[in-house]
């Protein structure tokens, strides 16, 4: 198939030259469900280059073909589950023979290494394996590895990585030609991210590192920055003078499903809270950059979450609820009293001029009626100076900005219902982006692998952006060392335990 670049002239992207990229932890859920249909579909889009290597690493005894056999089985289940096939950037309907033909191709630039995480020997072998590829390419290809394994590993892969000097790369000493891609969470509280920046510190220089949240590639929060400062109408409304608070909701319908064995001990706060959320805050509260460049927006990022008020560990109860849905004991994987959380709420508060006194409340859970992960900016509500008597909305006006699924925005307004006598309504005025945009939204690990593949390190988390999260983080895990802060269990399919209600009840605020 002839690779090219994407002729999609509103789509820029800088095309990356050959590569390998290694991808630990090949088996696993995020490469198996992510990383490999994201790289299909940007073959599929032309965004890979005409030469690239996928190695998948991990423990299992097999070789290529057996690698690619047990890929083709999952692309099938993955394509019976999906009924269309769109091409995101050419805008055309792939027939489905099509499709297959290209999944051949693709699945030609897969191979296997097997190795033990914490052995040296699967490193060995993988040297040998990444020189011929340089060999047959007959220069140096850059080389990306991609820690996609539980976080635990991360420390011997890293140690490997560097006494078997695969991370030099193929330049031997030049920085030039690797780059590592680490999954949140990145570490389990402030010490262990530190010490594990430190290790990624001492093999790898910083413009390397790619330490990824992969909400940072949704297209929906990268459009809140333009949102936010391209419209000139908003921003002078952006502050504690207009917005009475901010909710966040995460709400996941489904459970942990055969995810007991990451998610033990792991726990809501540090899968999505301490990452996802404290993102989808910084989009809100950041500062315009000074331009729109990497290291500016990153500093814009960054200060917004240094910027949340940290939570004494001996006062978490009063901002904080944790939760367990009912039948989470008896998920796979998960010990019998288990104390992990799948649901949190919280208050936050920033230290800033814009957000003083304005508070963030959070709740995020799996198990939840719905699936439902939007922002919702609530104004304050000015309508009684004037229409006391004639039926004020209790909430006045509310931008929502829905982050999936059904992406969108909603302002929510109040208008006069039409008809002889005077009283109010509220009327949603609505941006859909299914409505707006012909083709399917790129997947967020679409834009993750794109911006590795080039080099722009803009939505990576930067470590002094982490540091300031784990701080949060961790005081409210100190916190909960405490045997008597409560652990509520809530109804399967529930918004979560009523004390998550009660926390914004008790300042005269209901979760939208
Ligand atoms: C992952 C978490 O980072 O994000 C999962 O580990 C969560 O628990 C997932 O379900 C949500 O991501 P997305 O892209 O499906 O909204």
């Amino acid at each position: 198939m002839n690779q090219g670049t994407a002729n999609n002239s509103s789509f820029s992207f800088t095309q990356s030259g050959p590569f390998v990229m290694v991808i630990f932890g090949a088996t696993g859920d995020l490469a198996v469900n992510k990383l490999f249909p994201a790289l299909f579909s940007m073959y599929k889009s032309k965004l890979l280059p005409e030469k690239f290597y996928v190695v998948g690493f991990s423990r299992r005894d097999w070789d290529d073909e057996q690698f690619r056999k047990f890929l083709n089985e999952k692309h099938i289940m993955d394509k019976s589950n999906k009924k269309e096939f769109l091409d995101p950037y050419l805008l055309n309907e792939l027939p489905v023979d099509n499709d297959e033909l290209i999944w051949k191709e693709f699945i030609e630039n897969i191979y296997y290494q097997k190795g033990i995480f914490d052995e040296p020997f699967g490193y060995e072998t993988l040297i040998k394996k990444l020189v011929g590829f340089d060999e047959e390419m007959g220069a140096c290809i850059t080389r990306i590895f991609y820690l996609a394994t539980p976080p635990d590993n991360y420390l011997s892969i890293l140690k490997h990585l560097d006494s078997t000097k695969l991370a030099e790369g193929c330049g031997q000493g030049s920085d030039k030609w690797t780059r590592i891609a680490i999954e949140k969470p990145f570490g389990r509280d402030l010490d262990t991210a530190k010490m594990l920046d430190q290790k990624l510190g001492q093999i790898f220089s910083e413009k390397q590192v790619f330490r990824i949240d992969h909400y940072l590639g949704k297209e929906t929060i990268q459009n809140l920055l333009a949102f936010r400062f391209a419209n000139s109408i908003f921003e002078p409304l952006w502050n504690s003078e207009y917005i009475d608070h901010v909710q966040i909701t995460f709400a996941e319908k489904e459970g942990i499903k055969s995810r007991g064995k990451f998610f033990e001990g792991t726990g809501i706060m540090r899968d999505v809270a301490q990452n996802h959320i404290l993102q989808m805050l910084a989009a809100i509260a950041m500062e315009q950059p000074r331009s729109f460049t990497r290291e500016e927006v990153r500093d814009a990022r960054a200060n917004a979450i240094k910027s949340i008020r940290c939570i004494d560990s001996k006062a978490v109860k009063q901002s904080v609820v944790r939760g367990q849905y009912k039948s989470y004991l008896q998920e796979k994987d998960v010990v019998s009293d288990s104390k992990t959380e799948t649901f949190v709420a919280m208050k936050l508060m920033l230290d800033n001029k814009r957000f003083a006194q304005v508070p963030f409340y959070i709740r995020a859970g799996k198990k939840m009626p719905g699936e439902m992960m939007e922002i919702s900016v609530v104004f304050k509500q000015t309508c009684h100076i004037l229409f006391k008597e004639y039926g004020c909305p209790e909430i006045g006006n509310v931008l929502t900005f829905r982050i999936q699924p059904d992406e969108g925005i909603k302002m929510r307004v109040i208008t006069k219902t039409p008809g002889m006598k005077l009283s109010l309504e509220t009327v949603d005025m609505k941006f859909n982006y299914k409505e707006h945009v012909a083709h399917k939204i790129m997947d967020a690990y679409e834009k993750i692998l794109l911006d590795i593949l080039s080099g722009d390190q803009m939505l990576f988390n930067r470590s002094d952006e982490l540091e300031s999260s784990w701080q949060l983080i961790t005081n409210i895990l100190k916190g909960w060392e405490d045997p008597s802060v409560p652990l509520f269990v809530y109804d399967d399919s529930s918004w979560g335990p009523k004390e998550a209600q009660e926390l914004i009840e008790k300042d005269g605020r209901k979760w939208i």
